[in-house]
């Protein structure tokens, strides 16, 4: 939600700042603004209400100059998208300025106060009170003047902080909200991810919780909350900017449902020792520990629930344990009862997702333990979880999920398959057999994707629909709402995913000519079962697209298309049902001239309720 980043250097800042932004653009885009702070003090701030082509417009013919400032690109949570509510915020005199990521929950309270001791207004953000707040602190140190005003906030944040009586500092600050500073040579850069200053810099450090950083004069300080300066390390990024660039692709989420193949190599790589054998970390590697699981609970919301849910098969068929799979909106808030020998697994790509961290967060005062499998090194999670189990899909720009979601059932399989063996519930013949049917996914999944033209054609006939139902049975239930949920959330088709069986109990009654079905066909154990579904969705005049078995004749009889994935060990035929399902998601939205990247309402970080 909302994505910040801070220039100080030896540069103009304004062309570095609209780069940084460019790549942050995924966590927000109805509003956009930059601020740009003279050698003498003087100030440029430009906002507008769009996205950045919008602030690109505005900003191509502006004088901006100074080597100091900062920019914003915004997911509304408080006050509607517009030019007022555009960060950088600013206090009553136009001294400092403020871009903000995060919530301010008391800000009705501090808004309230501050306008009784005279402020005023010009917003109807929660973080205009941050700029006012450091305003009252102010007596000549911007950093003292912000560690003082986060004490007063209560909420979420990440901010960095520019003062014309300053004009060679800035400064940065979060609690709870991502954010990392990038150290190049006599430039340092702030922000919420990494890519916003990877072709600059790959040297980071990450802020943690109540943090302060003060950069100018040549010199980074960072401080805690007390005033006391910590000592931190510099980290070096190991992705390259192509990772995070679209590399001759239209839109990043093509590149990255291509990339999927990459990813869960890169997934699995680092999990397997040169013997071949699993090599997790921590407690995860205790025999004792693993045979005493009574149950694995699995948090997580949007597509990594969904994984989730196809994980829970794995869990229970290879290790034997019992599995429950929650929404973590829903987890949070249940009372849920958690006992001694239960895991708690939180799936994340972020890593910051509100309602996940906070699951996080309720688990750990019970005592259970947590495993985060997530996506972005050094997130909240990774920090409060007491295991990390990272999928390396690089990072994943495009809203919808894609290779984060293939990736985390890498990552899953990985550890189904290492408690099957140390709860002794898999036989050494059969994890050989699972381990390099999982290791021969990545070639399979390119075979899926050569086909991609097959889907396109199949888009083109079905693009003008309204409304779809995704059936699945089984492990391919999960990828039906997955498809659907893909679907909807970038061609803004309604669609619904189903189980199969479940079907005849309510949702037939939608299905006409106009309606068509996707069933996930896979041939496995409940393939006879999906059959007879397909013939009763056939019998209602509902039109068939199904993903099915390459090996699979017979299926071309009663359905209109046919989506060919190659044959695989059942429980790993998620990764490649998805693709054609992903594919054509994409294709109907492009047909239908939807921005698939950053669909509407939508953003990749929800670290808001
Ligand atoms: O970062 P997370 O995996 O925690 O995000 C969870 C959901 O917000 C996310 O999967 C969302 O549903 C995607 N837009 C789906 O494509």
């Amino acid at each position: 939600m909302c994505g910040i980043f801070g220039y100080i250097g030896n540069k103009e800042a304004k062309e570095i700042l609209f780069e940084g932004l460019r790549r942050l653009e995924y966590r927000g885009y109805d509003s956009a603004g930059i601020c740009v702070i003279g050698e003498d003090g003087s100030f440029t701030r430009l906002r507008v209400r769009g996205n950045l082509d919008v602030l690109e417009n505005h900003i191509a013919g502006a004088q901006m100059p100074g080597k100091i400032g900062i920019a914003h690109t915004r997911w509304a949570t408080h006050g509607a998208p517009s030019e007022q509510n555009a960060h950088p915020h600013t206090d009553c005199h136009e001294n400092l300025f403020v871009v903000h990521n995060g919530i301010i929950e008391n800000f009705s309270q501090l808004k309230e106060e501050l306008l009784e001791r005279g402020h005023e207004f010009s917003s109807e953000t929660d973080t205009e009170v941050v700029a006012h707040l450091i305003e009252e602190k102010y007596e000549g140190d911007l950093s003292i003047a912000v560690r003082e005003a986060i004490k007063e906030i209560e909420g979420s944040f990440a901010i960095a902080v520019v003062q014309r009586k300053e004009p060679s500092t800035l400064v940065a600050a979060r609690r709870e909200s991502p954010l990392v500073v990038g150290i190049g040579k006599d430039e340092w850069f702030v922000a919420s991810a990494v890519p916003a200053f990877l072709s600059r810099t790959k040297e980071v450090i990450f802020l943690e919780d109540d943090e302060v950083v003060c950069i100018g004069g040549d010199s980074l300080k960072i401080t805690n909350l007390e005033g006391f300066e910590v000592e931190r390390q510099a980290q070096e990024i190991t992705w390259d900017l192509d990772a995070a660039e679209k590399s001759g692709y239209e839109d990043f989420m093509l590149k990255e449902i291509y990339e999927q193949p990459r990813a869960f190599t890169d997934t699995l790589a680092d999990k397997f020792n040169r013997e071949g054998d699993i090599s997790l970390e921590g407690f995860l590697l205790d025999k004792d520990y693993a045979k005493s699981l009574r149950r694995i609970v699995i948090v997580a919301c949007g597509t990594s629930y969904h994984a989730g849910l196809i994980a829970r098969y794995l869990f229970e068929q290879w290790a034997k344990v019992p599995v429950e799979v929650e929404i973590a909106s829903e987890f949070r808030y249940r009372g849920a009862v958690l006992c001694e020998r239960d895991l708690v697994i939180a799936i994340s790509q972020s890593g910051e997702t509100a309602d996940t961290l906070a699951s996080v967060r309720e688990t750990k005062a019970t005592g259970v333990p947590v495993i985060a499998v997530v996506n972005v090194v050094g997130s909240q999670m990774t920090r409060e979880a007491d295991g990390v189990i990272y999928t390396h899909a690089g990072p994943e720009i495009g809203v919808a999920a894609t290779k984060t979601f293939t990736s985390q059932m890498a990552a899953l399989a990985v550890l189904a398959l290492h408690f099957g063996k140390l709860r002794d519930a898999l036989s050494e013949g059969k994890y050989g057999v699972i381990t390099e049917a999982l290791r021969g996914i990545p070639d399979l999944m390119e075979e899926v994707l050569s086909s991609d033209e097959q889907v396109k054609e199949c888009a083109h006939r079905f693009s003008d629909c309204d409304d779809f139902l995704f059936l699945g049975r089984g492990i391919s239930f999960p990828v039906a709402l997955e498809g659907a949920l893909k679907l909807k959330e970038i061609s803004y088709i309604h669609a619904e995913g189903y189980p199969a069986g479940e079907m005849k109990h309510g949702p037939i009654a939608l299905l006409d000519k106009n309606v068509p079905v996707v069933a996930v066909a896979i041939r496995d154990s409940l393939y006879e079962k999906m059959i007879s579904n397909i013939e009763e969705v056939k019998a209602r005049g509902a039109p068939v697209v199904a993903v099915a078995s390459a090996g699979d004749p017979d299926i071309e009889k009663i359905c209109d298309r046919v989506l060919r994935v190659p044959e695989s060990m059942e429980l790993l035929s998620p990764p490649l049902a998805i693709i054609p399902l992903q594919l054509l998601a994409y294709h109907i939205a492009k047909i239908r001239g939807c921005n698939v990247d950053q669909p509407r309402n939508l953003a990749k970080t929800v670290t808001v309720e």
